[in-house]
């Protein structure tokens, strides 16, 4: 299949590693010119080493801070293609433990990056009657485990966003759509399995079987999906072969969420 991906634009948020990462490895697969981001020049420069790429290139930038998010907008080209909204935290506490900062920051960083990155290029991308804007999502918007409110209610809002703004689209080539990933195995989860194997003393293997059979019982797939496995969903739905979908909700979830949409 033909993505007709060859000379898009693309700026990913977040994507020094993981889900973002990969993403930005596939569309540079496909011909495209990808823009990363992370909070670090090292980790930018690093990520930009292992790309080994002359179409990609990095800016850095914490969306925690609200000047680096300005002048990050700056510098990424108004004639971007493609906007993928792929930076998200999360700190798993207790609600009790919860600081109304955990609750402030989840908001700026998973959901108001990508309204601040929007409302920047969704007008421009509309000018020009073609364009992609994907939003990450995650199946925690559903399944809202009581150690992950802020960060269940912020993925929820992204969801909500997403889909009212694809509503703008109407009449025009652009699309905007959400993708939903499952429990992936970014390096924050190789991380958490590995700790919790030394502290538990077993092996990474009986860490990931109990995950799947305790915490998230209701997964189909039983195990972490690869990065490579949401990075080709968001990749897809960001070709003109995905041009009918819009406003949608697609998940990567491994059966977690269980809805028949
Ligand atoms: N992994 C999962 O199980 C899972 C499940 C569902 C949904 N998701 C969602 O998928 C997306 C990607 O997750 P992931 O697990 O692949 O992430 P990850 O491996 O933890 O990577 C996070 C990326 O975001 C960057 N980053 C973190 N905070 C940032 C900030 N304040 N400003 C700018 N960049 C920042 C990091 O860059 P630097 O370190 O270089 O700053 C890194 O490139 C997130 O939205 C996450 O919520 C993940």
């Amino acid at each position: 299949m033909n993505l007709h991906l060859k000379g898009k634009k693309v700026f990913i948020s977040g994507s020094t590693k993981g889900i973002g990462f990969e993403t930005a490895r596939l569309f540079l697969e496909e011909g495209a010119t990808v823009i990363i981001n992370g909070r670090t020049k090292k980790s930018v420069e690093s990520a930009l080493s292992s790309l080994n790429s002359d179409n990609v290139s990095g800016l850095v930038a914490d969306f925690l801070k609200d000047s680096q998010v300005e002048t990050l907008i700056d510098h990424i080209p108004n004639d971007i293609d493609i906007l993928v909204n792929n930076v998200g935290i999360f700190r798993g506490k207790e609600f009790k433990d919860e600081t109304i900062d955990d609750w402030n920051d989840h908001f700026k960083v998973n959901l108001m990056s990508g309204v601040q990155l929007s409302k920047h290029f969704l007008p421009e991308m509309i000018k020009r009657n073609w364009g992609r804007i994907i939003f990450i999502s995650s199946e925690c918007a559903t399944l809202v485990p009581s150690d992950l409110l802020s960060y269940s209610v912020s993925k929820a809002s992204i969801n909500v966003f997403s889909s009212g703004l694809a509503k703008l689209t109407k009449g025009t080539n652009v699309t905007i759509n959400t993708v939903i990933p499952g429990s992936t195995l970014s390096e924050g989860s190789v991380k958490f399995l590995e700790e919790t194997a030394k502290r538990e003393n077993k092996t990474v293997e009986e860490v990931e079987k109990n995950f799947f059979k305790d915490v998230r019982s209701s997964s189909l797939l039983g195990r972490f999906a690869r990065v490579e496995e949401v990075a080709s969903t968001i990749v897809y739905l960001c070709s003109t072969v995905a041009s009918a979908t819009n406003g949608a909700s697609v998940r990567v979830d491994g059966g977690s969420m269980g809805s028949i949409i």
